[in-house]
């Protein structure tokens, strides 16, 4: 089975949230589970490729707003999987990520490299992922070619509105998509709305937000679309890179601990935390005291998916009086604002570091007692399993992945209820047991350690759906490409 995976960020050459790391494992886990796949990947000025060796595989022209424009592919092994990766490189649209015209001839130049055997690689299946790939489905459509699609969809809310305009750019026929006037009277195309419409089969990264899509509350507007394509529509988890994450505590935390049971010779959890926990205090001069509760939060800056606001609420009604918090994230700079006053005015309790940093936040993960996940939405979320494999137990909203992938009162703690009260309940109830129940703690720490977020399960979930679509093609009658 021949899978194209095409996607916008792709970790370690560029990460701008989870989707690039899920870009990163998934794709290998699914070729050691015999999947023939590659990757395709814009070639932007910012990628980190030092690592790797490139190869020129092709030039050649791609027509787009009336003009010629050339494209070269490379060839790269990704460092972790050695998956292949197609880099498309052309200077005027993908040296930078510019919406709409970077992905719109990014799509383009994909499909034709395939038309035009530009790429010895003939795939059945092209995997897309969020709104960034998502003419895809309807430029294929258009080419008439006998490939299947399926779309992940790794976060509703961006969508990419613009201008049908953008499809005469591409020349490809107005007829299949569909066109929405804006109150202003403007004729726009929403690159992730075509996705949904186009796509043969679709999912989600989680079985909860799958549901919780098709419902206003959580639709983004897409709601009704969605409900139209209910049979097609899956949901299926997240993993995590298992042995890159021990590699990254190995390599980053000052004292690093039994980790999934892999790294055996080092400290066991409970020293390990707790000289850690007084390593950080200490670096970050927070009152050095193992008695004091301490919540990290890691995470973009986001208000409208990640709960900052009602993180803030918390914290400025008493939380920082009882409990310790180290912050790190970065995103919208008026809350990064917000915060930063309250970091200087409780330098004992409240520290913030307003950047990506891998590093810091493994030491973070590892030196915490518990995480704070106030997201709004979360489609899937991948901290908490990074954070469970710490023993850091994840208090969470019971929304998307976090329901699925947290037992409440067992692996760490779930709340309803958007609310800074409900989160500050959790917290105090995880912090009960914390302080007063030891045992019971300990317990869910070896049970949040041990549980298993591999990507083997999810891997092979996804090959279930590629078989569904390789099922249905020879169903069409169609040949498909051999
Ligand atoms: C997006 C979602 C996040 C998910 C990630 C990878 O960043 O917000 O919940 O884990 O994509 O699928």
């Amino acid at each position: 089975m021949r899978v194209l995976f095409v996607v916008w960020e792709l970790d370690p050459f560029l990460k701008v949230g989870g989707l690039g790391d899920v870009a990163s494992s998934l794709p290998g886990a699914l070729r050691e589970l015999g999947v023939e796949i590659r990757i395709a990947l814009p070639y932007y000025r910012a990628l980190h490729l030092r690592m790797v060796r490139k190869y020129e595989v092709n030039k050649f022209h791609v027509t787009y707003d009336g003009r010629d424009e050339q494209v070269t592919i490379l060839r790269v092994a990704h460092p972790i999987t050695r998956v292949p990766v197609y880099l498309f490189k052309n200077n005027r649209y993908l040296n930078e990520s510019k919406f709409p015209d970077t992905y719109a001839f990014f799509n383009k130049a994909i499909i034709e490299a395939i038309k035009k055997r530009k790429i010895s690689f003939r795939p059945q299946i092209i995997h897309i992922n969020d709104l960034h790939t998502g003419l895809i489905p309807l430029l294929i459509k258009n080419y008439g070619l006998e490939i299947k699609t399926i779309l992940t969809i790794h976060n509703l809310s961006y969508q990419g509105e613009t201008n049908e305009i953008i499809l005469d750019k591409l020349g490809v026929s107005k007829a299949e998509a569909l066109i929405q006037k804006t109150k202003k009277g403007n004729r726009q195309v929403n690159f992730l709305a075509e996705a949904i419409r186009q796509s043969d089969l679709i999912n989600t990264v989680s079985p909860t937000y799958s549901r919780e899509i098709l419902k206003e509350k959580f639709g983004a507007g897409l709601d009704g679309i969605l409900r139209l394509r209910k049979k097609d529509l899956y949901g299926i988890l997240n993993g995590i890179d298992i042995s890159f994450s021990t590699l990254l505590h190995a390599k980053y935390v000052k004292y690093p601990f039994v980790y999934n049971g892999i790294l055996k010779h080092f400290y066991d959890w409970e020293t390990g935390k707790r000289y850690n926990k007084r390593f950080i205090q200490h670096r970050m001069g927070l009152k050095v005291s193992g008695n004091i509760p301490l919540f990290a939060y890691i995470g973009r800056f986001d208000p409208e998916q990640k709960g900052i606001e009602v993180m803030y609420q918390m914290l400025n009604q008493g939380a920082i009086k009882k409990y310790q918090f180290i912050i790190l994230g970065a995103g919208k700079e008026e809350w990064e604002e917000k915060y930063r006053l309250l970091c200087s005015f409780n330098p004992e309790m409240v520290s913030c570091h307003f950047v990506f940093d891998t590093g810091l936040a493994q030491q973070i993960y590892a030196s915490s007692d518990f995480l704070l996940i106030p997201s709004k939405y979360e489609p899937c979320g991948l901290i908490q399993m990074i954070a469970m494999g710490y023993g850091t137990l994840p208090v969470a909203h019971r929304v998307g992945g976090l329901s699925d992938s947290i037992k409440d009162g067992v692996n760490g703690f779930l709340y309803t209820n958007y609310s800074a009260p409900n989160l500050r309940k959790a917290m105090d109830r995880a912090v009960k047991i914390w302080s007063e129940r030891k045992e019971e703690y300990k317990k869910m720490v070896e049970a949040a350690i041990r549980t298993n977020f591999s990507w083997k399960k999810s891997a092979r979930d996804y090959i279930r759906l590629y078989e569904k679509l390789l099922a249905s093609s020879s169903k069409d009658g169609e040949s498909g490409q051999k």
